[in-house]
């Protein structure tokens, strides 16, 4: 009989003595660009959260770094206000609280000034002496990508990267988005990995720690009914929605660059494809399954001329419109945007994937801003019956919906009897809600996320090989896109799902979106 391991026995594939679901060692987390966004919105918050949970190490501190003079007491304040504000459990509980921002220092210096690093440095020198940290770091760059070859270098020439193979970890999260395009990925990559190795880099895709994402791969391999039926044989189209109904908020200079494409396309939702798509891994360590989303991503068909691209893919850009009753303008009308933008908001694409189980099975994918609202979901349309018993048009083919959020579940839709003389089929549902079948909360994606890199596990995080395959994918799209040749986006309005256009892509194919 081939070897199980139990549960607790998974091995951690970086460090062979640790288990990948066993405390995290003593560290210190720091965090540069501890005075934005994502520092105030998740990180900590999400490190707060662990604390409650009672998942951080015995021993744990963290080390805010950025350009504004803060004092340790004054970070630690600021901190409390994110928490007291985005966390997801509340009221804060001071005991807690206390305990946690005990932990808490702050560093105030630019990138570019080795001074910064030498004061990083004695900082965390300090944590090891007074909370036991044992100098394990785990950096977090929750800084615009411009910033990462600069921190690479300061912290290599400081000498604060240790080897792969130091009883104390050094490891480094990289936030998206990983490179704007396949040679500067490349590039990127090259340079990460003359600093560090492989299995200390953490490339970030925050839909992996998604409840309902890792539950694909439990719902596709702990069941033994869905899996015979996953395949071209029995499945006729996949979609894949990623709607949200929030614009740009404020993030105007940054989606200017980026682009829906970039934004969501070449890693949430390519993650979605590879989770629904790929092949059972050989077994649940990182890199097996690491290795079966490559080859998904090796599988999907590229667009190599404009033609194809006109073909299979639909751009959007919101106009002023109206959401959940609120006007709203429209993305012209956005702070730093540029008048006459090009920029995509919304993108729909059909794809193939040319494998063995998938080739001829189209996966439409779609993702927007500024939708009727916030969607996001897999939808598994299979065959119609061979014969309509009950009458022509009676009914509809089985949908599997694998609901990523918001009301998280899964939901199959299938033809059940009016109850009465006739037979007369109705589509009907059955519903798992993760809400009302667990009492427990989920944990946010950063908690789950955060954890696993101060565990060294790399399971949800992208290697090198998976982002550049990604990029091949949406940079051949990219090339035809953003040339001058190519139309600009068809306007939507906001609080649409996209422009008609998107709806054409599928009529082509005798399709239509499922309706959310
Ligand atoms: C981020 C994008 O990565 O994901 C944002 O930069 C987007 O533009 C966000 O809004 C969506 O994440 P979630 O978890 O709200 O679906």
């Amino acid at each position: 009989m081939p070897y199980a391991p139990e549960h607790d026995e998974i091995p951690n594939p970086l460090r062979p003595g640790l288990r990948a679901d066993s405390a995290p060692e003593p560290c210190a987390v720091v965090i540069f660009g501890a005075s934005g966004d994502l520092a105030h919105r998740k990180l900590v918050p999400a490190l707060y959260n662990l604390a409650v949970g009672a998942h951080l190490p015995a021993a744990f501190g963290i080390v805010g770094v950025s350009k504004s003079a803060y004092s340790h007491d004054e970070f630690a304040q600021d901190m409390r206000e994110a928490v007291g504000r985005f966390s997801r459990t509340r009221p804060i509980d001071p005991e807690i609280w206390q305990d946690f921002a005990a932990g808490i220092r702050y560093v105030a210096g630019s990138f570019d000034d080795p001074d910064t690093f030498a004061r990083l440095r004695a900082q965390l020198e300090e944590l090891d002496r007074t909370r036991s940290t044992r100098s394990n770091r785990l950096y977090y760059f929750a800084t615009p990508p411009s910033t990462f070859p600069t921190l690479l270098k300061q912290l290599k020439a400081a000498g604060m990267i240790n080897s792969p193979f130091d009883t104390r970890f050094t490891r480094v999260v990289i936030e998206k988005p990983f490179g704007r395009d396949l040679p500067s990925a490349r590039a990127l990559n090259r340079l990460v990995l003359e600093t560090c190795d492989e299995r200390q880099v953490f490339r970030i895709d925050h839909y992996l720690g998604k409840e309902t994402v890792q539950n694909l791969l439990v719902f596709r391999f702990a069941n033994s009914i869905f899996e015979p039926i996953w395949n071209r044989r029995y499945v006729d189209q996949v979609q894949i929605t990623a709607g949200e109904d929030l614009g740009i908020e404020g993030r105007g200079r940054y989606y200017e660059e980026a682009g829906i494409l970039r934004d969501m396309i070449q890693n949430h939702v390519l993650q979605l494809v590879c989770l629904s798509a790929l092949e059972p891994p050989v077994s649940f360590d990182a890199d097996s399954v690491r290795d079966e989303k490559i080859k998904v991503l090796r599988a999907i068909e590229t667009f190599d001329t404009p033609e194809q691209v006109a073909r299979n893919v639909v751009l959007g850009q919101y106009a002023p419109g109206s959401v959940a009753g609120a006007d709203v303008p429209g993305y012209q009308q956005e702070k730093e945007v540029a008048k006459g933008s090009r920029t995509p908001t919304f993108v729909a694409i059909r794809l193939n994937i040319r494998s063995w189980r998938w080739d001829g099975v189209p996966f439409y994918i779609r993702s927007g801003k500024r939708m009727p609202k916030r969607a996001t979901e897999i939808a598994v349309h299979f065959r119609p019956v061979p014969h309509p018993l009950f009458g022509e048009g009676t009914t509809q083919p089985n949908v599997l919906i694998v609901r990523v959020q918001p009301e998280e579940g899964i939901a199959l839709r299938f033809s059940a009897k009016v109850p009465g003389e006739r037979f007369r089929p109705r589509t009907v549902s059955m519903d798992f809600r993760y809400g009302t079948t667990f009492a427990a909360a989920s944990p946010e994606a950063y908690e789950r996320l955060l954890l696993d890199a101060m565990r060294g596990d790399q399971t949800l995080f992208t290697r090198k090989d998976e982002v550049e395959a990604a990029w091949r994918i949406v940079g051949n799209i990219l090339k035809v896109t953003e040339s001058s040749e190519f139309p600009p986006p068809y306007p939507y309005p906001a609080g649409t799902w996209g422009p008609a256009a998107a709806d054409e892509l599928l009529a082509q194919d005798r399709r239509v979106w499922r309706r959310l």
